[in-house]
């Protein structure tokens, strides 16, 4: 379907397109009012400013639900580094088919592959877009007290390659980039600030600098009256998607327009 406030302009063979892309169609490009939605169609937004394109940012979505919570904060954080004329690719960990966690290797802390994982799964074409990223949006769901399983996944291979084991130098990563990492979760948003401490340290110091930015008291389902959940005022989750999540969605924006600044 062609997005409002868009014109068709050309529509290319997938084939037509070079690079790792055309084989990764779960994911999708946007820039500058240019989309590419993975069909092979390409739009030209006739919304599209001038600015031009100063940086690449590669998203992650860790959620499961598209459309949902994590989603809907990352779309709108790519939004606002889309409004600054930034490119960003955006991966979907759920639509992506067989990755593990890091495997304990250490190909990473080899000398012919410092710094970079070796393991050539799904996920080879996120991490390789990030090593040429100039920032990262990723977000994930709270699962029982840490962030998701998935994410964490991805997580262990983004981080691990850059941790040498040497006292005297730690980090081998010299190209750090701004990160923003977004979370979502049932209880509120200050319940997990230790743990997401504790991913902003380890993001600050091995991939750059990190503001994490959480969505508590999130509406989970859009009936609370078809389940029997008496741990929640459904009610009043439905009241907060109204009111206040809005304003979280305007938040998010302005920090992924602010992420390279
Ligand atoms: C398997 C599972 C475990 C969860 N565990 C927690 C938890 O420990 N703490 C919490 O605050 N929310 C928990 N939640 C709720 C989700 O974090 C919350 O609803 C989140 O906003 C869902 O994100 P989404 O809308 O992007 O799917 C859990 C949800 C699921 C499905």
């Amino acid at each position: 379907m062609v997005p409002s406030g868009t014109l068709l302009v050309t529509a290319l063979p997938l084939a037509a397109l070079d690079g790792p892309l055309k084989a990764f169609p779960h994911t999708s490009i946007r820039s500058n009012g240019l989309t590419w939605d993975g069909s092979g169609v390409m739009f030209l937004s006739l919304l599209s400013d001038t600015t031009p394109m100063t940086g690449k940012i590669v998203a992650i979505n860790g959620s499961p639900r598209s459309g949902w919570n994590t989603d809907m904060l990352i779309n709108e954080a790519i939004k606002g580094a889309e409004s600054k004329g930034y490119m960003v690719q955006k991966f979907d960990l759920y639509k992506i088919e067989r990755f593990t966690g890091c495997i304990s290797c250490f190909g990473c802390k080899r000398e012919a592959h410092r710094g970079e994982c070796v393991v050539k799964d799904g996920l080879k074409p996120v991490l390789d877009a990030i090593r040429e990223a100039d920032g990262i949006i990723m977000g994930a769901p709270n699962y029982f007290g840490d962030l998701c399983a998935q994410f964490k996944t991805f997580y262990e291979r983004l981080v691990f390659p850059y941790l040498t084991y040497n006292k005297e130098r730690p980090c081998c990563n010299e190209r750090k980039i701004p990160v923003l990492l977004i979370m979502t979760s049932n209880a509120p948003d200050t319940l997990y600030k230790d743990m997401l401490e504790n991913y902003k340290n380890v993001l600050t110091n091995f991939i750059g600098p990190t503001t994490v930015f959480v969505s508590g008291e999130t509406m989970q389902v859009k009936d609370y009256s078809k389940f029997d959940w008496t741990f929640f005022d459904g009610p009043q989750r439905v009241e907060r998607r109204e009111k206040v999540f809005p304003q979280e969605l305007k938040k998010a924006f302005d920090t992924g327009s602010a992420l390279l600044d």
